[in-house]
């Protein structure tokens, strides 16, 4: 399992550039589903077919946050516009990966003055990427005003836990590609939606289940924590507690019988697990319950810690007992 999350986290794909997880995931899938499907969005939509006639949707969104390159000046440094939520201060430092080459993102300043007041007001006025070439020429055979970038990759195994850039939400894919690893025969039709574009608007949910029409949607994706030092007190979740019951974030508010079905079944099996409540953030079930007539939706998260950063920390028994939970959920 921990070589599967290695290998997605891995894979460069921000939104609106899924082709390559896609790729991916449909590769670590051969065998083990009856059909697949990309929608016209992009969507890799998967199922595996059961005898009850019920449908359960599962999703986690493909697409990881990124860069967009928006010029290049003389000397072939490289500006940059976000593609989802990426925090320029903490871009500062970091290795990115453009188009196969990879670059370094410094920061302006003439003036010590200067230098400390950007580093204080930062922002992508204010930062560069070198990617280590001299004229706009050289850079303009590798990378051109469009291109695509992420995190440089940097998996780590620290044992109990991991770190890894893109875990924002190639560890739900993880989760998603174990459970239809380990279900043979379901008793209900299973579709998993890999969804496109989350970070920039939660867009591929919103159309993926409209074909489908499922009777219920689980989007599973991570949350954030208060279990660092100083870290929000209004935050409740923890590393290693389990995986975290959404009941409301920033977008949505959980179904409440799919939420109380999937808290009995946690109890019942003896995995642990914790509420949660989010005061910000959305995920891919704000898109299921907006579709159609409305599918009954929740978020089952992994909790994180450093979420939108080169190194987005799990625990990796919280991740084992996402897969047992939604392993049984898909019987029931
Ligand atoms: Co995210
Ligand atoms: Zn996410």
């Amino acid at each position: 399992m921990k070589d599967l999350i290695k290998k997605l986290t891995e894979v460069c794909s921000p939104s609106g550039r899924e082709d390559a997880i896609a790729d991916t995931i449909l590769d670590l899938l051969k065998g083990h589903i009856d059909g697949y499907e990309r929608d016209r969005l992009g969507n890799l939509i998967v199922w595996k077919k059961g005898r009850s006639g019920k449908k359960i949707l599962l999703d986690a969104h493909m697409d990881e946050i990124g860069v967009i390159v928006t010029n290049i000046d003389e000397n072939g440094f490289l500006r940059i516009d976000p593609i989802g939520g990426v925090n320029p201060r903490i871009l500062l430092g970091a290795r990115l990966i453009i188009d196969e080459v990879v670059g370094v993102v410094g920061v302006e300043g003439e003036s010590r003055d200067e230098l400390e007041e950007n580093l204080k007001k930062m922002s992508f006025d204010k930062i560069y990427v070198d990617i280590g070439v001299r004229s706009k020429e050289e850079a303009e055979k590798k990378v051109r005003i469009g291109s695509f970038g992420t995190y440089l990759p940097c998996f780590a195994d620290l044992g109990n836990r991991i770190l890894s850039k893109s875990m924002d939400d190639r560890v739900g894919c993880a989760v998603l590609v174990e459970v239809l690893r380990e279900i043979d025969d379901p008793k209900n039709d299973v579709y998993c939606v890999f969804a496109v574009q989350e970070e920039v608007g939660i867009v591929g949910a919103r159309v993926a289940g409209f074909d489908i029409e499922p009777d219920v949607a689980v989007a599973v994706d991570v949350t954030g924590v208060g279990d660092t030092p100083k870290a929000l007190k209004r935050i409740s979740m923890r590393l290693g507690c389990g995986p975290a019951l959404k009941v409301m974030d920033g977008r949505t508010i959980s179904d409440r019988k799919l939420l109380n079905m999937m808290e009995n079944l946690a109890r019942e099996l003896g995995i642990p697990y914790q509420m949660e409540v989010l005061p910000f953030g959305g995920t891919d079930a704000f898109g299921y319950q907006l579709t159609r007539s409305g599918i009954p939706s929740m978020t089952l998260s992994i909790p994180t810690r450093y979420i939108h950063t080169p190194n987005e920390m799990v625990d990796f028994n919280d991740v084992l007992n996402t897969v047992k939970l939604l392993r049984e959920f898909v019987k029931i």
